[in-house]
């Protein structure tokens, strides 16, 4: 056992005093009715919302698991009518939120800054929710939104949600190539982005990506007929540096649609399309272990019920706190942490569009102190990385309004949860490390902030009517102390319920390898005390900070390089990043291995995935270590990577020479 695993950080008692959940006694006999009584645990919360149609307690949550015993479904509250935007919006506006801030906009630039009120989100959610209409966006079609963090990305995403449209979010770092793949995938006719957005200095022409991903679709024989494009640029100050630019974005006629020609004049009322429970809310791409991405498909009923009580408990969210989440708005954070729970909550959020480093590297502590958040969540990439600038930085900043730091995205190192806690939470904030998927709508395995003895490093406990499950090789369950495969027999409302038209992955996907489970894809260990150590993926997939992608993707790119004949990917361990991509490569006889040829694999899986993609590594290969069938034997090539000599069993390899290649031809990379 490794001694971090010993510490152990009892929550604040002034802090834990006031939780919800305040004391281990409440959170078992909670937890146990969660397990044992699910309609009544979730029934009881059911009742803080709007159905139109009532849910039928005898038709409460239906599953199978099992695809021996037929086709594998989740199904909650099915039956029960409700519109997701009226919960978030219409209802707290009746409760008295009205004037209530629910956003608090930061820009780039410190002098840009706005908010925006529960009454005025709803108008203006109206408003576009009309405009989707005059376009012929219905009930079950699909827009995709190619967003910065700014108010209007929340308004379309709510403005879908008004008509019982399907958003598709793409995080907006991603490639033309990778947006078009998502779109034609699930057939988006009507597309929302802006025009640019700053990150710090640099200046990202959105709106160029989408001309060029829409050119990419047309090619495929997918028309976007639609675009409508927030014009961003002229309301933001240029950041300091920067004297003018040129930039205007090319706007096709009849095609693309400014938001400020169509969208005032739209008429600020649109009743809610009343959804099933199990109608798609929204589909959200993540990577798969094949290259394709896979579309999770989260439902309504569900998903509302899980991102609101997951929001309210973990980050122990008052009325009148200010949470602000870090996470961008494309990925599954920003879904459920910045948009669906807070807002369900009645909660008052920051919404950030810049980097951590502009101005200056103390950007997020000056945000902590001017909105005087109360939870701050962010990814343990981010902590690394402000952890190098020092303490003194920190310093400089008041963050005593801080109660609850949230950590999520991949296991947060102890050194890095002692960075945050000692330096940004006093030794006083609980810190929730929180464990969950794009797949499972919500944190699953999570400390809660007022109840949990905290190690730094471990996810800790399952949340309410969540049932982990850890097994060995053999698909047997590991009792008490042991690692093995993270699974899950049950489900809870939020986790996905398909993958978008294509249910067969969907069971290969999560349900083949383990019959009877939900897999992960994690592997996880319990300790002596019963917690829960999440160790990180167990199959071909990468977390480059906080972002999954899978080796074949990054592969796939690689090799259709002229020069290149062959290529292996695997994860080196990186003290920013956690991992980072190695990259092995065999190149064809007439190709020459050159800084041009590196530049140029880089530039190219930066085009067709995105630059967080790119490759650290890229190591010149004679051979690869192959099984006499032919497979690629990873194992190896990590430890390869790594720089670790003790490689174990190789007498499975066709050639147990090439190892020796190997490490002899290793590129220098200690820098
Ligand atoms: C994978 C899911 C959940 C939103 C962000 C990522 C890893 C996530 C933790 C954590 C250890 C974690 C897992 C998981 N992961 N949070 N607190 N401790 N690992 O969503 O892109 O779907 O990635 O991220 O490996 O499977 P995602």
């Amino acid at each position: 056992m490794m001694p971090s695993q010993k510490l152990v950080f009892l929550p604040d008692p002034d802090i834990a005093r006031s939780c919800y959940v305040s004391d281990n006694a409440q959170y078992k006999q909670m937890y146990q009715k969660s397990i044992e009584n699910p309609s009544e645990f979730w029934g009881e919360i059911a009742d803080n919302f709007y159905w139109k149609r009532p849910i039928d307690f005898d038709n409460f949550n239906r599953f199978n698991f099992d695809f021996r015993k037929g086709p594998i479904f989740t199904k909650w509250l099915d039956g029960a009518t409700t519109n997701i935007s009226y919960n978030l919006l219409d209802r707290n506006i009746r409760n008295g939120n009205g004037k209530k801030i629910a956003f608090f906009w930061e820009g780039n630039d410190p002098r840009n800054s706005k908010h925006i009120t529960y009454a005025e989100l709803l108008s203006e959610v109206c408003r576009f929710a009309n405009v989707l209409k005059s376009r012929n966006v219905q009930k079950g079609d699909r827009v995709a939104i190619y967003m910065p963090m700014i108010l209007e990305a929340v308004i379309t995403m709510l403005a879908c949600t008004r008509i019982g449209a399907v958003h598709s979010l793409v995080f907006a770092g991603f490639s033309a190539d990778s947006f078009a793949e998502r779109i034609t995938d699930c057939q988006a006719r009507v597309m929302v982005t802006a025009d640019a957005t700053w990150r710090g200095q640099k200046l990202i022409k959105l709106k160029n990506i989408c001309d060029e991903s829409m050119d990419i679709c047309q090619k495929k024989g997918h028309t976007v007929d639609t675009c409508i494009v927030v014009a961003h640029m002229q309301r933001s100050e240029l950041p300091t540096g920067v004297s003018r630019v040129q930039y205007t974005a090319p706007m096709l006629n009849c095609r693309d649609f400014w938001w400020h020609e169509i969208v005032p004049g739209a008429s600020a009322n649109c009743p809610p399309e009343w959804m099933q429970a199990e109608d798609p809310l929204f589909l959200l791409y993540t990577s798969g272990s094949t290259g394709k991405p896979k579309g999770v498909l989260h439902t309504t009923g569900g998903y509302l019920l899980y991102a609101a009580t997951t929001f309210k408990f973990v980050f122990d969210y008052k009325p009148g706190d200010i949470y602000w989440c870090t996470a961008d708005i494309g990925w599954i954070t920003g879904h459920t942490y910045v948009v669906y729970g807070p807002l369900a909550n009645a909660a008052t959020s920051v919404i950030y569009e810049g980097t951590p480093f502009y101005p200056t590297n103390s950007r997020y502590w000056e945000i902590v102190e001017k909105y005087k958040v109360n939870q701050f969540y962010t990814a343990p990439t981010a902590i690394r990385t402000l952890m190098k600038f020092g303490e003194d930085i920190v310093k400089k900043n008041n963050l005593t309004s801080l109660r609850i730091l949230g950590s999520v995205g991949e296991p947060i190192n102890p050194e890095a949860w002692l960075w945050y806690y000692k330096n940004i939470g006093r030794e006083k904030c609980s810190i929730v490390d929180t464990y969950w998927q794009t797949e499972t709508g919500g944190h699953i395995i999570t400390p809660l902030p007022g109840v949990t003895a905290m190690k730094p490093g471990a996810a800790s406990s399952p949340f309410f009517g969540v049932q982990p499950i850890l097994l060995d090789d053999n698909g047997k369950e590991i009792e008490g102390e042991g690692e093995g495969y993270l699974v899950f027999s049950r489900p809870w409302p939020g986790i996905m319920r398909t993958l978008f038209n294509n249910h067969d992955r969907y069971e290969e996907t999560y349900f083949k390898k383990f019959p009877g489970y939900y897999f992960s894809g994690d592997g996880a260990r319990r300790d002596s005390d019963g917690y829960l150590w999440v160790t990180g993926r167990v199959d071909d997939m990468l977390n480059v900070s906080g972002h999954l992608m899978s080796t074949a993707e990054v592969e796939s790119v690689l090799t259709e390089h002229s020069s290149v004949t062959e290529a292996a990917v695997v994860a080196k361990p990186h003290p920013i990043k956690g991992e980072c991509l190695y990259c092995f490569i065999t190149i064809a006889e007439n190709a020459v291995f050159n800084d041009q040829l590196q530049t140029e694999l880089k530039q190219l899986v930066r085009e067709r995935i995105g630059p967080f993609a790119q490759p650290d590594v890229i190591h010149n290969a004679p051979g690869l270590p192959k099984t006499r069938s032919g497979k690629i034997m990873r194992r190896i090539l990590r430890k390869i990577a790594q720089d670790d000599h003790d490689i174990g069993d190789i007498s499975t390899l066709a050639d147990s020479g090439i190892v020796d290649v190997l490490f002899k031809t290793k590129p220098n990379t200690q820098r």
